[in-house]
């Protein structure tokens, strides 16, 4: 795992947009790995700049996003389909069929799983992976526990994630109780990872991936076995590290 350490939130932004740049502008059609939440926000406004400068372009980008909540349609200003077309996908060039979310609405939601795996395949592999780190170590929807060989599934999301999450909702009552995400092993195949790190809230839950040992019970300890991850994390975050 290579760290690179950074001021601020607006630093780590930076560097992870140079990156997802230098990625778009070697691969011919690169296929990313995005995520949701409050930490890439500030990457896709970067995104979007670049673009409109004319520094990067999505035409031949395929994207697959990391999860999606159950039950809620693409409409649902809380789906990360909703989302991701507000922060990212309405304002670059990206094709309408090459923006992939898992299907939380599907009614045979196995089978959405399936599809979504056989969906990256069909694309190669995915290039660059963002992630953002749960507290309780989970990346994705992976919460502590999850197999290390787990392929995109449903999940019962964890009461503290629950939590975690419903300051985007009017109320507790409102928070789904699962998402499909892709698995471990799924994230694991991308060629390179990207996890974004900011504040000092997350400052315990990187030191234990950086500093501690990998096991399922923290999820994101993974990577430390993967063979081109890079940890992109501001002061805040990294004032727990040894
Ligand atoms: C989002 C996702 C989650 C978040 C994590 C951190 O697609 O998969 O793992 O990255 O919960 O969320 P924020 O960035 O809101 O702190």
């Amino acid at each position: 795992m290579e760290l690179i350490r950074v001021k601020d939130y607006e630093e780590m932004s930076a560097k992870a947009c140079e990156l997802v740049k230098e990625l778009m502008n070697t691969v011919q059609s690169p296929v990313l790995g995005l995520a949701t939440g409050s930490t890439p926000e500030g990457l896709y406004e970067k995104l979007i700049h670049t673009y409109e400068n004319g520094a990067i372009s999505f035409s031949n980008t395929k994207t697959f996003n990391l999860d999606e909540y159950v039950g809620l349609t693409k409409e649902d200003p809380n789906s990360y389909h909703y989302y991701m077309t507000e922060k990212l996908f309405k304002h670059v060039d990206l094709k309408e069929g090459n923006a992939h979310l898992p299907d939380g609405a599907a009614e045979d939601k196995s089978q959405a799983c399936e599809d979504y795996e056989r969906l990256i395949k069909s694309a190669g592999a995915i290039d660059l992976q963002l992630l953002g780190l749960g507290m309780n170590g989970h990346i994705g929807f992976n919460e502590p526990g999850t197999d290390f060989k787990s392929r995109t599934h449903i999940v019962t999301l964890d009461e503290s994630t629950r939590q975690a999450n419903a300051r985007f909702f009017n109320s507790m009552d409102e928070v789904p109780t699962e998402a499909i995400t892709m698995g471990i092993q799924s994230i694991m195949e991308a060629r390179r990872v990207v996890l974004l790190v900011s504040g000092e809230k997350k400052a315990e839950a990187l030191a234990s991936l950086v500093n501690g040992e990998v096991t399922e019970t923290f999820p994101a300890s993974i990577l430390q076995q993967h063979s081109d991850a890079v940890i992109i994390a501001d002061e805040g975050a990294c004032s727990q590290l040894r």
